[in-house]
């Protein structure tokens, strides 16, 4: 393997969904211009590029966001059966005011107007668009040395009116992006025993859904 091919594989084996490990250090401007960058340069559908970036250093906005969020976690804990709950109780689901700032992506369907190249038949091609962007975005941090946390404990019009964000633009994630003491190498969901990650072969289909094994003939 090509040392190019390693490091990307090295990113890829890194990142993490960070919640506990920010430490709260500014994020340089330049290195915050090339995790946007990353961001901005993924595929989109027709080219539409329907994402925006709203980069929230604000203390008491994310406050405000950090008190919703507790909201919406209670709201879930109180849905789950005892046991599942005692487990969920034991597991942090953002680090919005640790983190060094928030980024709030957005989802803009009517970006490349009424005819966007590839999206008429899947109009969720769209969002698949914006979900690419912050894969980007996350890859990049971790390249970074930076750690990411993605939240979706929040109700889409909270958020829009907390930010302004206009009605027929959807806030997809809030991320917190920060300095971190360390990015730890199980997920935080298998550490604390709520959902284990899934063998790769259990994944792969050969030629059709039903067909678990390879065909060799
Ligand atoms: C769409 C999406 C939403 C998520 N929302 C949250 C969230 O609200 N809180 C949280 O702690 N983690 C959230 N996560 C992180 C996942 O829990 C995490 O990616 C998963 O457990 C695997 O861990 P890893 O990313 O460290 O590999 C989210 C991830 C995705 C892709």
């Amino acid at each position: 393997m090509s040392a190019l091919t390693t490091a990307l594989y090295d990113v890829i084996e890194r990142r993490r969904d960070v919640r506990a490990e920010f430490t709260g250090s500014p994020v340089a401007d330049d290195v915050l211009m090339r995790v946007l960058g990353a961001a901005h340069r993924a595929p989109s559908v027709g080219l539409s590029q329907p994402w925006d970036f709203v980069v929230v250093r604000d203390t008491a906005t994310r406050r405000v966001f950090r008190d919703h969020v507790a909201h919406e976690r209670d709201t879930f804990a109180a849905s789950l059966p005892p046991e599942r709950r005692s487990t969920f109780d034991r597991i942090k689901v953002e680090g919005i005011c640790e983190s060094s700032l928030g980024i709030v992506v957005t989802h803009s369907q009517s970006r490349g107007g009424q005819h966007v190249l590839g999206r008429h038949a899947i109009a969720d091609a769209g969002l698949y668009s914006t979900v690419l962007a912050i894969q980007n975005l996350w890859l990049a941090a971790t390249a970074e040395g930076l750690g990411l946390g993605w939240v979706s404990f929040y109700r889409e019009d909270f958020l829009q009116g907390l930010l302004g964000i206009p009605d027929d633009v959807r806030p997809v994630a809030w991320l917190c992006l920060g300095t971190v003491s360390h990015l730890a190498t199980v997920p935080d969901l298998e550490r604390h025993g709520w959902r284990s990650r899934r063998p790769l072969a259990d994944a792969i289909h050969h030629d059709t859904w039903q067909m678990k094994e390879r065909n060799r003939a």
